[in-house]
């Protein structure tokens, strides 16, 4: 199977997870991709769906299902998404789409973080999938040597030649060189670097479920 056949079935398996009559949380990247447009087939169950990101929002609003601000959903059962790295307890590198800081604010109102993701996401030890950290601008350079001093390497995330901006209008800093053995620990360290908006270590909220695309099957 190709990869993204892997994302197509774990996409699929993830509407398992969709419960009628409610708004869903939905992620950012081509595995979520594939899960809007399954969604897309369920529609007239939902009641719609909170994006967690601009290009999300697109593709949600192409697909005929409404798309809610956050600020008018008080809780979500679900919020399904992919993540670039996951390891066995449910801890996660998200960020790789530059959607980190929308897709950690809409999974922290959802009950249930689902993580759709093909197998070769997941990882004994996360970390060799560069680290995203999105930043205030004014502020890259110094949260770069913070993030140097924790033994990381930051490079600025360039588009076109230019730093790349993300939804909220923040850079992102892709952190090489972190082996992450305490990834609870390095969250809030990260955190509290003054200058940062958002880390995309997702492991004080970790995913509840984790469903795998594999060629045995969904895991
Ligand atoms: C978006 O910012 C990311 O967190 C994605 O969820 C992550 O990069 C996974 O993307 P893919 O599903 O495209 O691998």
């Amino acid at each position: 199977m190709t990869q993204d056949e892997l994302k197509q079935a774990v996409a699929r398996a993830a509407i398992e997870y969709v419960i009628d009559g409610e708004i869903i949380g939905v992620g950012t990247g081509s595995t979520a991709n594939f899960f809007i447009d399954e969604l897309a087939t369920i529609k007239s169950r939902i009641r719609g769906a909170v994006a967690s990101s601009e290009a999300t929002a697109s593709r949600l609003h192409a697909h005929g299902i409404s798309v809610y601000d956050l600020n008018d959903v008080a809780s979500m059962p679900v919020y399904i998404d992919g993540a670039d790295e996951i390891n066995a307890q449910g801890a996660m590198i998200k960020g790789g789409g530059a959607a980190l800081t929308r897709e950690k604010i809409v999974a922290s109102v959802a009950r249930k973080f689902i993580c759709i993701a093909d197998g070769s996401k997941l990882v004994e030890t996360l970390g060799k999938f560069p680290l995203p950290v999105e930043v205030i601008p004014m502020a890259h350079a110094c949260v770069a040597r913070a993030l140097a001093a924790l033994g990381g390497q930051p490079e600025l995330r360039l588009k076109d030649g230019k730093p790349m901006t993300t939804d909220n209008g923040c850079f992102i800093l892709d952190v090489k060189g972190l082996r992450i053995t305490d990834p609870v620990a390095l969250e809030a360290q990260i955190n509290n670097i003054v200058g940062v908006v958002t880390v995309g270590l997702f492991a004080q909220r970790g995913a509840d479920v984790g469903l795998l695309g594999t060629e045995e099957g969904v895991k």
